[in-house]
């Protein structure tokens, strides 16, 4: 929030909105006069969201979840749409919005998780489901039933990281030509016997990996951000040379992400955006949880959050790392 800095009147993105707790902060600051559009994949957490920012801004100013490409005109503080921040800039365009700020708070939500009937969690039985958005296939299940092998294998190295990548994918093809693979525990058992007597001597579940891995490729996750991060940048550029831009001078972008191929696309990002003069960048360093936070919140343990000021820093004084 201290990066962001919304002010009283300005138009602010939240492109995760999730459960709502960014986008209530940022909320509480531009009112009044100001508004957020708050995005997501999840109608689930978008529905979340609307109720608990009812809270703040009363019932009758929250408007009905919009579908991307709807434009209905509206004045009230805030909008949800049932969107892919991938084509955020679409969506700006098509209500005639600019923002002061944007917020990209990256994966998943701890509900996905924590509820079994997604498909995103090894803890607890549920179908191999893992869509954010679940109006669009395919699912894990589907994945991992058209896939090759070697398709399987570079997927869970290359996004999970996972060293056994190649037996893992050995074990879901043999398993898969006599049984589909369709729910959590089916997975998470057949990890762990790739895994064999290794599966002992590892601290996290053998299973995370892999999970991980599925579900950023089941939602596209890295493509998601890519168009997101080239369309910021079409935007700075269209802004530097005086065209039309949905994003306003000095607008600040800050983005979340819990995934070193992620952030790493973030860094490059931002760095190209200062080398060519589109922005300034106030921290050196990812910005990350401090103890005290991930005794309280261990999710936080590997978040990293990078900002950039478009068009240079506004109001003069340095940010702080917190
Ligand atoms: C870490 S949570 C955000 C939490 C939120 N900042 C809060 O305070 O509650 C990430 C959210 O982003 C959504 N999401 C992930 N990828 C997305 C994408 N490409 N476009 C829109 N939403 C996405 C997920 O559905 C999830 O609700």
């Amino acid at each position: 929030m201290t990066a962001l800095a919304p002010r009283p009147g300005e138009t602010f993105v939240d492109a995760t909105v999730g459960r709502g707790g960014h986008a209530e902060a940022i909320l509480r600051q531009v009112l009044p006069g100001g508004r957020l559009l708050g995005l997501d994949r999840d109608a689930e957490n978008l529905a979340f969201s609307a109720v608990r920012l009812a809270g703040l801004i009363g019932a009758a100013e929250v408007p009905p979840i919009e579908p991307r490409n709807g434009s209905a005109p509206a004045a009230g503080p805030l909008r949800l749409v049932h969107a892919d921040f991938a084509r955020l800039g679409e969506v700006l365009a098509a209500r005639d919005l600019a923002a002061d700020g944007i917020l990209a708070d990256l994966g998943i939500a701890s509900t996905h998780v924590d509820d079994p009937t997604r498909g995103f969690s090894f803890r607890g039985d549920g179908p191999l489901d893992m869509r954010l958005d679940r109006r669009q296939g395919p699912t894990a299940a589907e994945l991992l039933a058209s896939l090759s092998e070697t398709e399987i294998a570079r997927a869970i190295r290359v996004l999970g990281e996972e060293p056994l990548a190649s037996a893992i994918a050995r074990k879901i093809a043999r398993v898969r030509e006599a049984t589909p693979i369709s729910t959590t525990s089916q997975l998470a058992a057949l990890v762990r016997d790739a895994y064999g007597s290794r599966a002992g001597r590892s601290r996290m579940h053998p299973a995370t990996r892999t999970f991980m891995a599925l579900r950023i490729a089941v939602n596209d996750e890295l493509g998601s951000l890519r168009s997101l991060l080239a369309s910021i940048s079409d935007a700075a550029a269209s802004l530097a040379a005086g065209r039309s831009s949905w994003l306003r001078p000095g607008a600040r972008l800050a983005v979340i992400s819990f995934h070193s191929l992620e952030d790493r696309m973030v860094k490059h990002a931002f760095a190209d955006l200062a080398a060519r003069g589109l922005a300034s960048l106030p921290f050196r360093r990812p910005v990350e949880a401090g103890e005290e936070e991930v005794a309280r919140n261990p999710r936080s343990r590997s978040a990293k959050l990078r900002v950039a000021m478009v068009g240079g820093a506004v109001g003069g004084a340095p940010l702080q790392v917190p």
